[in-house]
């Protein structure tokens, strides 16, 4: 089978995504900052918001991986600039640091969210980030009124354009790369989005018939990993029954 890394693994998304690809056969890297419960495949501690962890986790990794499921992250109730160094500044270092070690032909599958699909709304504000280090991520969120939720939807927004951005990146190796924008998924995050974002979340939810679980996710994330999804390429997958058509779109 495939070696796969997935970030996250301790809880949730992450952790129902290990499970499954586990199951499918792969060899299963687990990573996370906290321990799991239940360790699928072999575990890395590592600080993803921290880049000499970064260092040491990539330094510790197998080469020959061929996958990579980025699904660590954090919720919009924690300080923006945690935020921001988890779901983008890290997120970004741990792959392109990876890419190296990892086989031809890898896939590389970013967990991004509903939340960052408005995208194109705050283009400017992601393209200001482009090469944002560790070091400077207060500075820019303080420049760039980045506080607050606005911190994860920022975080998500920048994922999904630097997700198809680098659809070619890698191209001479065959490595390809795609996010996965999940709607509300009962995950302990879950409480998290309905606290920060209040009535408005709880109307959003109104719209479906019920929220995501991880194991929704899973296979969609599991799948663009495959050989199957060869021909996916830079590109966003919205996996929220139904929420994107009917909130986003504004179509009833
Ligand atoms: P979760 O809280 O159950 O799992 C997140 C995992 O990331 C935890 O195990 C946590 O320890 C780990 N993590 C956090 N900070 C870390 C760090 N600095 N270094 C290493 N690991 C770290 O949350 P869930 O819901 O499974 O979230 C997974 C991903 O899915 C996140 O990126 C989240 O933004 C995204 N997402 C979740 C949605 C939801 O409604 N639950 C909706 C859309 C996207």
């Amino acid at each position: 089978g495939k070696t796969l890394i997935v970030t996250g693994a301790a809880s949730g998304i992450g952790a129902a995504t290990a499970a499954l690809v586990q199951r499918q056969g792969a060899n299963v890297i687990s990573v996370d900052i906290n321990p799991p419960r239940q360790v699928v495949g072999t575990f890395f501690q590592a600080d993803l918001s921290d880049q000499a962890s970064i260092d040491r986790l990539v330094a510790a990794l197998p080469a020959g991986v061929h996958g990579l499921a980025n699904i660590a992250g954090l919720p919009p109730t924690r300080p923006a600039e945690a935020v921001v160094a988890v779901n983008l500044v890290g997120l970004k270092y741990l792959t392109t640091q990876l890419v190296p070690k990892l086989a031809d032909g890898a896939s590389i599958v970013n967990l991004a969210s509903l939340a960052g699909m408005g995208w194109a709304d705050a283009k400017a504000q992601v393209d200001a980030s482009a090469n944002l280090d560790f070091g400077d991520v207060p500075a820019f969120c303080k420049a760039h009124g980045i506080e607050g939720p606005r911190s994860y939807f920022f975080s998500k927004e920048a994922l999904i354009v630097w997700t198809m951005q680098n659809r070619w990146t890698w191209r001479a190796r065959g490595i390809r790369m795609n996010s996965v924008s999940p709607g509300p998924v009962d995950t302990p995050i879950l409480k998290d989005f309905l606290e920060t974002l209040g009535a408005r979340a709880e109307e959003d939810m109104k719209t479906m018939d019920r929220p995501g679980t991880p194991d929704d996710i899973a296979p969609v994330v599991a799948f663009l990993l495959s050989d199957g999804a060869a021909w996916i390429r830079g590109t966003n997958v919205p996996t929220d029954g139904g929420m994107f058509s009917n909130v986003m779109c504004q179509i009833n």
